[in-house]
């Protein structure tokens, strides 16, 4: 079997990821070190695939520790999903991002190249974009987010590994900037496990149709969109995990190029009036919220163009924002059962 390193495993993209390697017939090998997620996401993995995955609790930014993986076993190649990512904590907290955000990046790529490893798949966002100049947006649109520490610790990384491409003509990177993953497994057995209150839309809709949270507050409705309401491209969590496999599987032709970046969104750009309509419907329950002041760095609108993925990954969506809401909500469920 091909073991797969899967750094932040156990996170939200991290587990469906490992669930879809193992699907694909790969080894993923957890390196995580729980400090933001659970072990109930290894338990579900472990539902899911119908055995318990190789577990190594380990910091990235541990250079021996995280070593001991490399050594336990030949290593295909590697996805990185091990980062901090909330963007109003990164303002508050620069060092911490930049030190654990690029810092791991940089004992991981001196491990695989002390181990001979040629295979990475790096998790990237659409923050690297900042506002787009048009829409949709194509990989070829200029980086240029340095709003805040966490946006600049993904554009930092991509150049990181394409100057380490351009190094050694060995090594192959799949750079994939994902637009806003939401929804859970289909099974109900792993998903989101945000701490606290959560950032993100999605969570905090379903938390507050599960009654953990009073309200939820939109932030904005006089922007220049159709509904005066910020405009996302939100992708099925489980569509990115699959994605991930695709483009680790194109790192084994021949003639393809040190360093590749992929947009993977559906295509579609859905409001967040939107949003919160669609969850009432597929939900049956209504979802209370009220109109908010906008929120400091949000862009109006952001969604993909993802032709690329699709003709070079031959990737293309299974769900729409409909079944990913629903998955949302019986994951929600499914916690709140416990
Ligand atoms: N929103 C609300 N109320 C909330 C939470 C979010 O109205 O309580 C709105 C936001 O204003 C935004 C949309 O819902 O318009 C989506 O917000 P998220 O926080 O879920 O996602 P973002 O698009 O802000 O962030 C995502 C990723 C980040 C990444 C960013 C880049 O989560 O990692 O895209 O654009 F940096």
């Amino acid at each position: 079997m091909k073991r797969v390193i899967v750094t932040g495993g156990a996170g939200f993209i991290g587990s469906h990821t490992a669930v879809e390697l193992a699907e694909a017939g790969y080894d993923p090998v957890i390196v995580d070190d729980l400090r933001n997620s659970e072990e109930r996401a290894l338990q579900g993995i472990a539902g899911i695939i119908g055995k318990d995955p190789e577990v190594h609790r380990v910091d990235c930014t541990d250079e021996e520790a995280f070593a001991r993986v490399f050594e336990q076993g030949a290593v295909h190649g590697v996805i990185h999903f091990a980062a901090y990512k909330a963007v109003g904590e990164s303002v508050a907290e620069p060092l911490k991002y930049y030190h654990n955000n690029i810092g791991s990046l940089v004992v991981l790529l001196r491990l695989m190249e002390r181990y001979g490893v040629k295979r990475l798949v790096f998790s990237s966002s659409c923050t690297v974009y900042g506002d787009p100049d048009r829409l949709p947006v194509t990989e070829s649109a200029p980086d240029r987010n340095a709003m805040s520490p966490y946006g600049f610790t993904k554009v930092v990384c991509e150049r990181l590994l394409r100057d380490q491409s351009a190094a050694d003509p060995d090594l192959r990177a799949s750079l994939l900037r994902y637009f806003n993953p939401i929804g859970a497994h289909p099974s109900a057995r792993i998903g989101e496990l945000p701490l606290g209150v959560p950032n993100n839309l999605v969570p905090f809709v379903t938390q507050t149709a599960a009654g953990l949270r009073k309200e939820l507050t939109v932030f904005g409705d006089d922007y220049d969109t159709p509904d005066g309401s910020c405009v996302r491209d939100y992708i099925h969590v489980v569509d990115l995990a699959r994605a991930h496999v695709l483009a680790l599987g194109r790192l084994d032709g021949k003639d393809v190029p040190g360093c590749e970046v992929f947009n993977l969104g559906t295509g579609t750009g859905n409001s967040v009036l939107e949003v919160v309509r669609t969850f009432e419907e597929v939900s049956g329950l209504p979802l209370p919220h009220r109109i908010g002041p906008r929120r400091p760095g949000d862009v109006p609108a952001v969604y993909a163009d993802p032709t690329r993925a699709r003709d070079v990954l031959g990737f293309e969506c299974r769900y729409g924002l409909r079944e990913a809401l629903a998955d949302a909500w019986r994951w929600q469920q499914a916690l709140a059962g416990d």
